[in-house]
């Protein structure tokens, strides 16, 4: 089996926010908000938090707001932020924290980067102290539920995701065996956009370092994607018929208690 290709995050640091530029995402940030007041969280991680987009948003709470990322550059771009985040470079799958450090330990859109999840999660349990609670928020491609142009016109993008990405089911199995309780899977916002004829070449999440997803593939195999895509515009021009780019993406948000 040929090797999930892994994606430098300091190549496309610069540009990474652009995805917020349009949409803040308030609420996945609400849904994070929420579950932090639960456990009265005054000491919050982030791993792969990335620019700090979402821990810049839980500043109302606490100045204790940690970010942990692999990535030096993405580690610059969250110092931009106007929240003073406690920023380290690291893995998640060995935190460099002491044992039950936090109140609250999240990711979002990181886990299918990190390998071995199984390890962070193991590493979210020792970090978390009893009451405390760990959430993974993100989509889920193996549910089924979910549709992404991009997956129709990209060859190999679909089936590299279900590769890496775990599905919810495994994340729940995992969170139980480390020894979490109460776990539940909600669903924290709909994704819903439409594009319509050209106007899908100013989609941010189409650009080549936008995602992960698109990132990762070879300049041919980018470029011949949006080759497909400019196609099937010409095909729908020449009969004067319109064609439509949609996206409808269901993110989820898993979380558990260490038990007191
Ligand atoms: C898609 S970005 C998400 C960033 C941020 N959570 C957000 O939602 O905007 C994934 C992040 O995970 C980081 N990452 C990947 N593998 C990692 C690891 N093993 N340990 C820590 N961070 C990692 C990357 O450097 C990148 O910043």
């Amino acid at each position: 089996m040929s090797k999930i290709p892994r994606l430098d995050y300091d190549q496309i640091a610069s540009e990474y926010n652009q995805r917020y530029s349009s949409d803040p995402s308030q609420e996945r940030s609400r849904a994070l908000l929420a579950l932090a007041e639960r456990v009265k969280a005054q000491r919050i991680l982030e791993a792969g938090c990335g620019t700090g987009h979402w821990l810049n948003l839980l500043d109302s709470l606490t100045n204790g707001l940690y970010g942990l990322d692999f990535s030096a550059k993405m580690l610059h771009e969250a110092g931009k932020q106007s929240a003073q985040l406690k920023l380290t470079q690291g893995s998640a799958i060995r935190l460099p924290y002491c044992d039950n450090s936090f109140d609250f330990v999240y990711c979002v859109d990181a886990i299918h980067h990190f390998g071995d999840v199984q390890s962070f999660i193991a590493e979210s349990f020792r970090t978390v102290r009893p009451g405390g609670v760990l959430a993974v928020v993100g989509s889920d491609p193996h549910s089924g539920d979910d549709h992404w142009y991009v997956y129709d016109y990209f060859d190999g993008v679909l089936a590299m995701d279900l590769r890496r990405f775990p599905s919810r089911r495994t994340i729940q199995d995992w969170l139980a065996e480390e020894g979490f309780q109460d776990i539940t899977t909600e669903v924290v916002e709909q994704i819903r956009d439409v594009y319509h004829g050209r106007d899908v070449l100013n989609d941010p999440f189409l650009k080549k370092n936008a995602t992960s997803q698109l990132a990762t593939l070879s300049d041919d195999a980018y470029k011949s994607g949006i080759g497909k895509i400019k196609s099937a515009i010409a095909d729908a021009e020449s009969r004067k018929e319109g064609v439509a780019f949609s996206s409808d993406l269901c993110v989820k948000m898993t979380f558990g208690f260490k038990p007191v």
